[in-house]
């Protein structure tokens, strides 16, 4: 028996930007997904993950097909394992839940299966587990969940090859995460998008030209600790992710209810229609943000950057 664990992630700036090869900046958050692989005389798969209601039976195909995927990239197709999925990472669309388990997933078997792999050969592993979920993923979810940490990420659109900087706030960064209680379908919003953008290239022209220079600044007033700016440009990033469709009223209220109680910046993180509102706070308005979000009826919880990637639990 082997067990691993892989945190989930949040992405502050870049959601379907980075699907274009425009870069992102994502953080690893403290909740994980356990991945426990037990070998067996057939396949099955006990899902315990704290879940959005709904989420795991939406998922399941899609799930199942991205197990089978990993089995047989690492070369242990037809191999008859029992999977075990538990953790305090709430399965829910915007918080990686995807990726944290494809890590957790792909680094247990590694293990019982003496594979050898290394750090970024899981990552690989994982990347192709998460196919499973979102087509033709960015690999921005399985990075953050196998190296862990605070992440500038691109994805180089000629090699298909992620491009992972570790970032270095000079401020500590606190969040407040709301939680729409809706799943999204990430390949359907995903392809949406491109739609939209074929049909209408000269407006998405000038949306991908301004997320442009949001990404450069925000990269440096993230490492310089610049927690206005900061706020300013997550507010500029929701207000193009609005524009491109991938919002919904939930979102909406989320944001509003954010910066109405002080929050420093708020906007859609992950796929969108649906899943999470990521909030930038201070010390101070961190707890009125998310009590306000819970008097609103939602599910709201506190987090902080950078948290460890994935990692075998002896
Ligand atoms: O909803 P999530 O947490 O799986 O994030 C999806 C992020 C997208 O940019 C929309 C897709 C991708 O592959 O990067």
């Amino acid at each position: 028996m082997a067990k691993a664990s892989a945190p989930g992630k949040l992405i502050l700036f870049g959601e379907h930007f980075v699907v274009y090869g425009l870069p992102a900046i994502a953080t690893a958050i403290e909740s994980r997904t356990v991945a426990e692989i037990q070998r067996a005389k057939e396949y099955s798969l006990l899902d315990n993950r704290p879940e959005t209601p709904g989420y795991k039976k939406e998922k399941y195909d899609q799930q199942s097909d991205s197990i089978q995927r990993m089995l047989k990239v690492m070369g242990l197709e037809g191999k008859k394992v029992r999977i075990v999925l538990g953790g305090d990472l709430v399965a829910a669309s915007g918080v990686g839940a995807s990726g944290a388990s494809c890590a957790a997933i792909a680094a247990a078997l590694n293990e019982e299966f003496g594979l050898g792999m290394d750090r970024h050969e899981i990552n690989d592993a994982a990347y192709e587990g998460e196919k499973g979920y979102h087509g033709m993923p960015s690999g921005i979810d399985n990075c953050c969940s196998t190296y862990g940490g605070f992440l500038h990420f691109r994805k180089d659109l000629k090699t298909g090859k992620s491009v992972v900087r570790q970032m270095h706030s000079k401020a500590p960064l606190s969040i407040v995460v709301g939680n729409t209680g809706l799943t999204s379908n990430t390949t359907k919003v995903v392809g949406d998008v491109r739609a939209k953008r074929e049909k209408d290239p000269e407006k998405f022209k000038k949306i991908f030209d301004n997320y442009s220079k949001i990404a450069e600044e925000a990269t440096v007033s993230v490492e310089n600790g610049d927690l206005i700016k900061t706020g300013l440009l997550m507010n500029m990033n929701h207000l193009l992710l609005e524009e491109m469709g991938v919002s919904c009223d939930e979102l909406e209220e989320l944001v509003d209810l954010a910066s109405r109680n002080g929050a420093l910046g708020a906007k859609l993180t992950g796929t969108g229609r649906g899943g999470l509102m990521v909030a930038l706070v201070t010390g101070g308005t961190g707890s009125r943000v998310a009590s306000a979000i819970k008097k609103a009826g939602y599910h709201s919880e506190m987090t902080k950057i950078g948290a460890k990637g994935v990692k075998v639990i002896r």
